[in-house]
């Protein structure tokens, strides 16, 4: 929907930042946004441990894009961007910004105005709601200038044969008739999510991750992906690992059979991939109803992986 709504705003050469780690979903929509103004694409580049690498973002920024679009937690290895400086140094380069939150909204509490982002999106499935739903929140100034992606009936104040007025906001980006099961859906997750103590569970989340990574590290033959810093701090929900040199989908498969279920593949972040290197990875995924004993089940499946492939 920004993706769109931005095609009036933007010119041949403009530039727009992506993060290299980006899903598929914060690169595809920028691509098609390219094609039909003629601006450019840049990937901001990765430090050797797949950080986002800042003396790079910072000289990109001195080419003034008019777009950077972030996200807030690498899907893909769960690695922490450190969005406020991000966003801070992008609006000083008089960049708009946006902020893909899915893989953040479940774990971390999230304050827009505190992030200062112009944009902030996130998917309602990742956090416990059902599919097809998700949420856009945005400056006021700048969801009114969005072109709408989609017309008929419910985002307008009148309608003649001569012309259509598009309603309020937020009718006018919301034509038709809503998606509203989803949406009821929707509010009962956020309701539940907002009813947990977040910052215990969030906690737990980091001390469990923190063991998560440890017992693979000590299990030998095992690569982890995006780790640097505290690396409890810096993962947040997901740990990318791959073991020796084995496809990924084997060790997927036979975690599969011992009812361990982990994704493999390249996560929709192919560019991530081509970057480290990778054809893909398996990642292990921790949510709110992750305990100690599922990461020992784990481990111990993925020894039992490791004996039969090595
Ligand atoms: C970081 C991130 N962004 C975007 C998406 C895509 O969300 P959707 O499928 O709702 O477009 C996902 C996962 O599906 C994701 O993990």
């Amino acid at each position: 929907m920004v993706a769109y709504g931005l095609t009036a705003q933007l010119q041949a050469n403009d530039v727009i930042l992506i993060d290299t780690a980006a899903h598929h979903a914060n690169i595809v929509p920028w691509q098609e946004l390219a094609k039909r103004t003629g601006a450019v694409i840049k990937p901001i580049p990765l430090t050797a441990n797949a950080q986002l690498d800042i003396d790079a973002y910072d000289q990109l920024l001195a080419c003034k894009p008019k777009l950077v679009a972030l996200c807030h937690v690498s899907n893909a290895l769960g690695t922490v961007n450190p969005i406020n400086d991000l966003i801070a140094k992008a609006k000083n380069a008089g960049a708009l910004t946006l902020i893909d939150g899915a893989q953040a909204v479940a774990h971390l509490d999230i304050n827009v105005q505190h992030i200062d982002c112009d944009f902030y999106v996130f998917s309602g499935h990742k956090m416990y709601d059902p599919t097809g739903v998700g949420i856009l929140y945005g400056r006021f100034e700048q969801l009114n200038t969005l072109t709408p992606m989609l017309t008929g009936g419910e985002m307008i104040k009148t309608v003649s044969f001569d012309r259509t007025e598009y309603g309020e906001l937020p009718n006018r980006l919301e034509a038709g008739t809503p998606a509203i099961a989803e949406v009821i859906g929707l509010g009962a997750a956020i309701t539940f999510l907002q009813c947990l103590p977040r910052q215990d569970i969030a906690a737990h989340e980091q001390q469990l991750m923190g063991y998560l990574q440890q017992q693979l590290l000590s299990l030998g033959d095992i690569t982890l992906y995006g780790i640097a810093g505290n690396p409890s701090q810096n993962n947040i929900g997901s740990v990318a690992f791959n073991l020796a040199n084995e496809h990924h989908q084997d060790v997927g498969i036979l975690l599969d059979q011992q009812a361990v279920a982990v994704r493999c593949g390249h996560h929709c972040a192919m560019p991530l991939m081509s970057e480290l290197n990778l054809a893909g990875c398996c990642r292990a995924s921790i949510g709110i109803y992750t305990n100690k004993q599922d990461i020992d089940q784990f481990i111990h499946a993925l020894n039992t992986v490791k004996e039969l492939l090595l």
